[in-house]
């Protein structure tokens, strides 16, 4: 049997990131991930970095290409009623955020760990978490063919949404928290050049759209869709058309459209479990929550976890103290609540939910609030570059 020190399931952001920070303070980790590591670089999510994030992927050494080929952003736009209102990051929080494709990040985070071989083992299946309410966890799991058994210390469930982690624990032993909303996002990515210099969030009656990019010759678009609506259904052009119809004239107008490399739908939920830890099994990133994509928090939220968690284990293993371990699940839950709270909010604030004539002239109400009053601007940018606690 193989023995490790922490044994990370998944090996998406949260879990790359982990065992890269354990590894760099001498802690040993082994990462299970279900499918290849081509499948995994080529996912397509959100691209936007809070700095808190930038700075913990310094900390962890992958930030190189991220400060080469980051594009720093010092606010960006919300558009409604034909017109244009900036949420000035910088100005009024003194603060600006960094365009980096998760896409990218994950293929920096495989390389990173790819200088430590067996630290990634890639298309593991039937992975099965034992005993992480006892001192002596182990995780059993099927690779190349044969079943293994990893005996750790610690099991950190960094796989996502529709892992095993979470599910290893009785629900009668954790609270779930879900919303659920009632339309999805369909997002385009094409190598034209983006719509504006920052990003920008549009209101509209037909629905929400966001022009985001990745680079100044890619851009990455989304438009409100029905949550039934099939990728097929959406031909590039009607994409193009349905975009500018949501945008400001003066925004529609210079929009430069191209053939699509990629399309695809996503629901949105919000989804909280307590607590993110049981035992020796602590839940990180989507495995513990998910927000809607308005704010792009997913990324930074699991970024967060991480960090929290890495302090602690990495106290643990200088000192024996199990105090800040032990407080994973409670200083992770108030950034993720937080953030939770914001992307809720502002998804809440830009879609179109009902045709409840009342709830839109609240919704008009509040853009309005929000172009007028620098301290509700604030609020908004407060949240979008995001909390300094842990
Ligand atoms: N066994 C092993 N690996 C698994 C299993 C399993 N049973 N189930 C899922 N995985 C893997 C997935 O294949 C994936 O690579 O766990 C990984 C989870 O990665 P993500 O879903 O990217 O979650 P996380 O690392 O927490 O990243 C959070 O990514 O999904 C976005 O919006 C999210 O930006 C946020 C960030
Ligand atoms: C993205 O670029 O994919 C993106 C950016 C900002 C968001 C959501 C998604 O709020």
């Amino acid at each position: 049997m193989r023995s490790t020190q922490v044994a990370i399931v998944g090996a998406g952001p949260s879990g790359l990131l982990l065992a890269q920070l354990l590894s760099r303070n001498g802690i040993d980790a082994i990462v299970l991930e279900r499918r290849s590591r081509d499948y995994v670089q080529a996912r397509i999510r959100a691209g936007l970095l809070e700095w808190t994030t930038v700075e913990l992927l310094q900390e962890a050494g992958v930030a190189e290409r991220v400060m080469r080929d980051g594009l720093v952003h010092d606010g960006f736009d919300v558009a409604f009623a034909n017109g244009c209102h900036r949420i000035d990051l910088k100005g009024l929080t003194g603060r600006s955020v960094l365009v980096y494709g998760q896409t990218e990040l994950q293929k920096d985070l495989v390389q990173a760990r790819a200088s430590d071989p067996g630290a990634v083992l890639w298309e593991v299946a039937d992975v099965v978490l034992h005993d992480w309410d006892t001192r002596a966890p182990r995780v059993s799991y099927t690779h190349a063919g044969a079943r293994h058994e990893l005996r750790c210390d610690y099991i950190a469930g960094c796989d996502g949404y529709h892992g095993v982690s979470r599910a290893a624990v009785p629900p009668q032993q954790r609270l779930q928290f879900e919303r659920v909303y009632p339309f999805g996002w369909l997002g385009l990515l094409a190598d034209v050049p983006p719509l504006h210099e920052e990003l920008v969030y549009a209101h509209h009656e037909r629905g929400f759209a966001l022009c985001s990019m990745r680079s100044r010759g890619r851009s990455r678009y989304y438009v409100q869709c029905s949550l039934g609506d099939k990728v097929q259904q959406w031909s590039d052009s009607r994409f193009w058309d349905e975009l500018a119809a949501r945008l400001p004239e003066r925004y529609a107008g210079r929009l430069v459209t191209g053939p699509s490399l990629e399309k695809s739908i996503a629901p949105l939920r919000s989804l909280v479990t307590e607590p993110m830890q049981f035992g020796r099994l602590f839940l990180v990133g989507d495995a513990a929550h998910i927000v809607p994509p308005t704010g792009a928090k997913g990324l930074n939220l699991a970024a967060a976890d991480v960090r929290v968690l890495a302090r602690g284990l990495v106290e643990f293993y200088r000192t024996g103290s199990t105090t800040l371990v032990d407080e994973y699940s409670h200083r992770a839950l108030r950034r993720v609540w937080q953030a939770t709270r914001f992307s809720w909010w502002f998804t809440t604030l830009l879609h179109r939910f009902s045709a409840d004539p009342f709830a839109q002239r609240l919704q008009s109400a509040e853009l309005e609030y929000l172009a007028r009053s620098s301290a509700a601007s604030r609020t908004v940018a407060e949240n979008y570059v995001g909390p300094s606690f842990d």
